[in-house]
């Protein structure tokens, strides 16, 4: 379990020691005695970027593709956790009653922690991928079942699993915020989820459980009905450490506006919160500002301790006609890849308390220009003032502004922008300025920099 504000003291602990270990080098360096490693690696590639800000950044991962070189190499460079795309799921470890397979997941786990990465466990409970066999069992049985897997799953993984997904998917879409029809439900009623908790903390005491699901990603019936169970869980000491929100997105299913808010209030229970299965469908500006408001958000509450993207690439996805993650069939960096980069590395509050955060969105283009426009939203503590940082990219110049008090840097493409009016902002509240850029021929997104709020 982490205290409210661990995340943010780990951040800072590892710029300073960063910087400890960079500015000791480079004396060594500079006196012949070392090379510097390339330390520009560290801060550009999602994990390093994300450990920065005290959080990891995760990937699902099929065994199976383990083998392809771009594949390996994309997910050794970028990612520093793993979540088993269906190898630890029911019917790939215990196809047969109480005959457990391990060995595509095994190539999972090894695969990740032989490179320190760490391991999301998914999935012990849930009602899909569940073998038949399971279905035609008696209550009595049943429960033995759920229990008996619960132990051989999580005892073969014991002391190596950051979190487990111990329940997934319990609940009805829709407004009645009731419980998903499945064997364990049926049979066992609503307390199975608590027993499944129980046997789940005593199997690994030192795996952080979760309960995981969709379409919980705002306020509604659906995620109101999970937030009470969590909440009643806390109040009788059930073991629940963290919720997942897998945030599958689409245009008929955005990024909810109240996303933040959902996450904090989970949170205040006294919970992690962790994005889980991370895709949003789309492609361009329009899918890489969504994903920066997904990674905002998670910056900007203090126990989201990290995010995991539902695959490598587009072209393994499970739904690769929206083109939803980061890196395209080719490994190629998406507009996406960019947004979340920068939205990690955008330095100063950190979103946390008396924090802010930036999101870029192009408005309108013309045939030599473009309106940009910048969000400034406050974390998780209301703040009086903001200071954003933007840089375009020679030849471009900004011609004009509005909302907002510009100065340049000497080079005229730095603007630092302070508030004209719209400084106070509640917590989680936003504002924004904005901006016409002559493109003088290039057409590259203006990249955010720090934003640094006064309490
Ligand atoms: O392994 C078999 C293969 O032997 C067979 O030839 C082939 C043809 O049917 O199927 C293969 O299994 C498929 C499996 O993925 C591995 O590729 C299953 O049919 C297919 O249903 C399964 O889909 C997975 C899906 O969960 C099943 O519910 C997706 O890969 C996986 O991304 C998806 O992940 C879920 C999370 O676990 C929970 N949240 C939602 C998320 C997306 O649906």
């Amino acid at each position: 379990m982490i205290s409210p504000s661990s995340g943010t003291l780990r951040s800072s602990w590892s710029r300073a020691r960063r910087a400890l270990v960079v500015a000791t080098a480079g004396l060594l360096a500079a006196a012949g005695l070392i090379a510097l490693p390339n330390t520009a690696d560290a801060a550009t590639t999602l994990g390093a970027s994300a450990a920065e800000r005290g959080r990891y950044f995760g990937t699902a991962v099929a065994a199976n593709r383990l083998g392809e070189a771009a594949y390996a190499s994309t997910l050794n460079t970028e990612f520093n956790s793993v979540t088993a795309e269906n190898e630890m799921k029911w019917d790939a470890t215990e196809r047969t009653r109480n005959s457990f397979t391990f060995g595509a997941a095994d190539q999972i786990v090894n695969h990740a922690r032989s490179r320190g990465m760490r391991v999301r466990g998914h999935t012990l409970v849930w009602h899909s991928q569940l073998p038949s066999w399971v279905g035609g069992l008696n209550a009595n049985d049943l429960r033995a079942a759920m229990n008996n897997h619960i132990n051989q799953v999580m005892g073969r993984y014991r002391g190596q699993i950051d979190s487990w997904d111990v329940v997934n998917e319990a609940f009805q879409d829709g407004n009645s915020g009731a419980r998903r029809s499945s064997p364990f439900q049926d049979r066992l009623g609503n307390g199975y989820i608590e027993e499944a908790f129980r046997t789940a903390r005593a199997a690994d005491p030192n795996a952080k459980l979760c309960y995981n699901d969709y379409n919980t990603d705002g306020v509604n019936a659906k995620s109101n009905a999970v937030y009470n169970m969590v909440r009643d869980f806390r109040a009788r000491g059930v073991p629940i450490d963290c919720v997942g929100f897998q945030s599958h997105f689409n245009s008929a299913s955005p990024v909810p506006s109240d996303f933040q808010a959902n996450l904090q209030r989970f949170a205040d229970l006294g919970v992690e919160v962790q994005i889980t299965e991370l895709d949003i469908a789309g492609s361009g500006t329009a899918q890489a500002n969504s994903y920066s408001r997904v990674v905002n958000a998670c910056l900007a509450v203090s126990r989201c301790t990290g995010i995991t993207v539902w695959g490598v690439t587009d072209k393994y996805s499970w739904r690769a006609s929206d083109t939803p993650l980061l890196f395209d069939g080719n490994y190629n960096k998406k507009p996406a890849y960019t947004a979340v980069l920068n939205a990690l590395n955008a330095s100063g509050g950190g979103g946390g308390a008396a924090g802010c955060t930036l999101t870029y969105t192009e408005t309108q283009r013309w045939g030599d220009r473009f309106n940009g426009q910048v969000t400034v939203t406050a974390g998780s503590a209301p703040i009086s003032g903001w200071t954003a940082t933007v840089t375009v990219h020679s030849p471009q110049r900004v011609s004009t502004t509005w909302h907002g008090s510009p100065t340049w840097d000497s080079s005229g493409t730095v603007l630092t922008m302070r508030p004209n009016g719209n400084g106070a902002l509640s917590a989680g509240g936003s504002t924004s300025f904005g901006f016409t850029v002559m493109a003088n021929g290039n057409w590259t997104a203006p990249t955010l920099g720090s934003c640094v709020a006064t309490a």
